[in-house]
């Protein structure tokens, strides 16, 4: 029997990116973000609470980087998860190259989407970045023979709310739709 446990976001887990903004003297500013959406195919959400400092300086860009997180940048990724750029300069926190469409892209970063502010959707305490996908960088390290992301080499890292931990990517079930097909 399944109890009632109210209202609750129970979409987890979840990959975690570190959103990439250019702010004031040609300097980035980073922040951790798990709270992103799939729209189509060509636009994605991200969600930041208003009182951070990066939401000021992607209204200015109008452009933003989304740097998934694997185990290989997560430390540096925390941290943007814990400081505010409003207290301290997290600048340096990684270095970086500028994407095609101005947003900083971090160089260890093994997939990085550029995104383009087309819209804010305004919610109770939260903007949410409304963007177009411009470019996305990969490390040929990660693509198999057919040019595509290989999510047994690249590990995206996820998250969860409930006990506010990190998972590790788990293993390959079955290709999609198997089945669906063993079953006809
Ligand atoms: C695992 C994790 C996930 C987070 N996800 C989000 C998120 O989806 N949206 C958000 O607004 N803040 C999120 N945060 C909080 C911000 O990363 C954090 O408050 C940060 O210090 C804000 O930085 P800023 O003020 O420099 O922009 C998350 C933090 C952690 C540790």
């Amino acid at each position: 029997m399944k109890r009632n446990i109210g209202s609750k976001l129970a979409l987890y887990p979840c990959p975690v990116a570190v959103i990439g903004a250019m702010a004031e003297d040609g300097k980035p500013t980073w922040t951790l973000v798990a709270h992103m959406g799939i729209m189509g195919h060509d636009h994605v959400m991200v969600s930041l609470a208003k009182p951070h400092h990066i939401n000021r300086w992607v209204k200015e860009a109008k452009v933003l980087s989304v740097n998934v997180v694997d185990e290989g940048i997560l430390a540096k990724a925390d941290w943007c998860g814990m400081a505010s750029g409003a207290k301290v300069d997290k600048s340096e926190a990684f270095s970086w190259t500028a994407g095609d469409a101005g947003a900083p892209v971090i160089d260890d970063a093994r997939l990085v989407m550029e995104c383009e502010v087309e819209d804010v959707y305004d919610t109770d305490g939260f903007d949410n970045f409304i963007t177009t996908i411009a470019n996305t960088y990969a490390d040929e390290a990660i693509l198999n023979d057919k040019g595509k992301p290989d999510y047994d080499v690249f590990k995206p890292v996820l998250f969860e709310m409930p006990s506010y931990t990190y998972l590790r990517t788990g293993e390959t079930i079955a290709p999609c739709l198997s089945f669906a097909k063993a079953a006809r």
